[in-house]
């Protein structure tokens, strides 16, 4: 099938080359030309584990294409899908301007049946303010579909996640529309993924929902980790026991510095705005947000608790990315907790595997450093922010012959308490500190 992929970034790109791999034949579109350019001589921008294989792969056999023409793609597309950014405006409601714009140059273009479908997160009513904007402007009599169907894929995991799904949610009333895209899925069908079909509202309320809920567990599970400091519990082993309930699941029970990057935060706040705007008050969802915030507070009391006067100390930071296994950012505590830590008066070194391209532009006053040891040579603490899988087996006796004061905050609870103690080092945790 013909189809075009309006948008390069995390969603479009990830959604071209696993449609490409599906054997589509596939046109990712951006304004950008650069990263257009970039794209088409198989340089990914992004770090993405997998992404760059695929889209060699399917470059190379000729099943995906980049452009920056947009007419031309949405002509000779049957399915157009819209993948470009829907950032929060600054009051918590998602900006359509850019879905917007793409609806009106797909009208223009429209040169027979096409299903236009969002892939974006995007506001609940999305598909109806797209269908309108496109009957408004379109120049001929000629028929079209627009149906939601949201990603769920974790950065880091998104090649896993769209190949492998949980589920696969279409929002779509026009029986055309849903058949040719059960086509287009037919790959994870034969894989018994299972199918929501529903209506593009119930569509796009299931992503905010899920990401909201998602939010919560990790929101609930920070507040007990904080209740656990203070009762002497473990919350490793409050989160275990509690994850063995099939209703609750072990995963997204891991408490730290908070929820960052470019979904849980602007998901969680475009779901209240959403909710007031239709006259609702969301308390939970809101509180959700309030604890995310506190979290980023408790973790510079956490280090404060082995460096109480911050004021010329040297503090060393184990991560810069939200999340491990991508290069990305936006909202990541990391970069909060540094931001407090430099307003507090240290001078602040930090290593990241993929990020500190990306942190310099936003924090030129740290010292970037080329490995873990380097980050923590004297050091008046080491603090871990964000748990890539090199930070978990550290030499623990290099890293005390290097550091100045023998101090490790773990804001992952990646270590345990005793092991690290051993080497001579004062340990602190979430949700683990009077337990042991
Ligand atoms: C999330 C959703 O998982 C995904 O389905 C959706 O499509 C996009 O948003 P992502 O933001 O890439 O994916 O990362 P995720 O792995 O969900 O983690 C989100 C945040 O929660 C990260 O900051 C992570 O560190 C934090 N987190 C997650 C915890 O603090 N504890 C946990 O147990 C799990």
């Amino acid at each position: 099938m013909q189809i075009a992929v309006i948008g390069t970034g995390y969603v479009g790109l990830v959604t071209g080359a696993c449609f490409a791999e599906f054997g589509n034949t596939v046109t990712c579109v951006d304004k950008d030309a650069a990263k257009i350019d970039s794209l088409i001589k198989g340089r990914v921008p992004i770090y993405e584990p997998g992404l760059d294989a695929i889209v060699q792969k399917n470059l190379k056999e000729g099943r995906l294409a980049f452009s920056t023409n947009l007419a031309e793609a949405i002509e000779k597309s049957l399915v157009v899908l819209l993948a470009v950014g829907t950032p929060d405006r600054g009051d918590g409601f998602a900006d359509m301007s850019q879905i917007e714009e793409v609806a009106r140059r797909i009208a223009f273009a429209l040169n027979g049946y096409k299903v236009i479908v969002t892939k974006s997160t995007v506001p609940v009513g999305a598909a109806g303010r797209i269908k309108s904007i496109i009957d408004e402007n379109k120049t001929s009599g000629v028929r079209f579909s627009v149906a939601a169907n949201p990603e769920f894929l974790r950065e880091g995991a998104a090649i896993n996640d769209f190949l492998r799904p949980d589920r696969v949610v279409i929002g779509c009333r026009d029986e055309e529309a849903i058949a040719i895209l059960k086509d287009l899925y037919r790959p994870l069908y034969l894989i018994e993924t299972p199918f929501v079909i529903t209506t593009p509202e119930s569509a796009e309320l299931i992503k905010y929902a899920s990401n909201a809920f998602l939010a919560t567990k990790v929101s609930f599970v920070n507040e007990i980790a904080n209740l656990c400091d203070l009762l002497g519990a473990d919350v490793k082993d409050v989160a275990k026991g509690m994850g063995m309930d099939k209703r609750i699941g072990p995963k997204f029970l891991h408490p730290g510095p908070g929820f960052g990057g470019s979904c849980f935060p602007k998901d969680a706040r475009a779901l209240v705005a959403l909710a007031k705007d239709a006259g609702y008050e969301l308390k939970i969802a809101n509180a959700v947000i309030d604890v995310n915030e506190q979290q980023r507070e408790l973790s510079l009391d956490r280090i404060r608790e082995l460096v109480p006067d911050l004021n010329a100390k040297t503090i060393a930071v184990l991560g810069l990315s939200f999340k491990p296994e991508t290069d990305d950012i936006r909202e990541s505590p990391a970069i909060k907790i540094i931001e407090k830590l430099i307003a507090a008066g240290a001078r602040v070194k930090a290593y990241d595997p993929a990020s500190m391209e990306a942190a310099k532009a936003v924090l030129p006053e740290v010292q970037y450093c080329e490995d873990e040891y380097a980050a923590g040579r004297g050091a008046d603490a080491l603090v871990l922010i964000t748990e890539w899988n090199q930070f978990r087996g550290l030499d623990l006796q290099r890293l005390r012959n290097e550091i100045r004061s023998p101090n490790i905050v773990d804001l992952r609870n990646v270590y345990e308490p005793h092991t690290v103690r051993s080497f001579g080092f004062k340990y602190v945790s979430m949700g683990r500190n009077r337990a042991h």
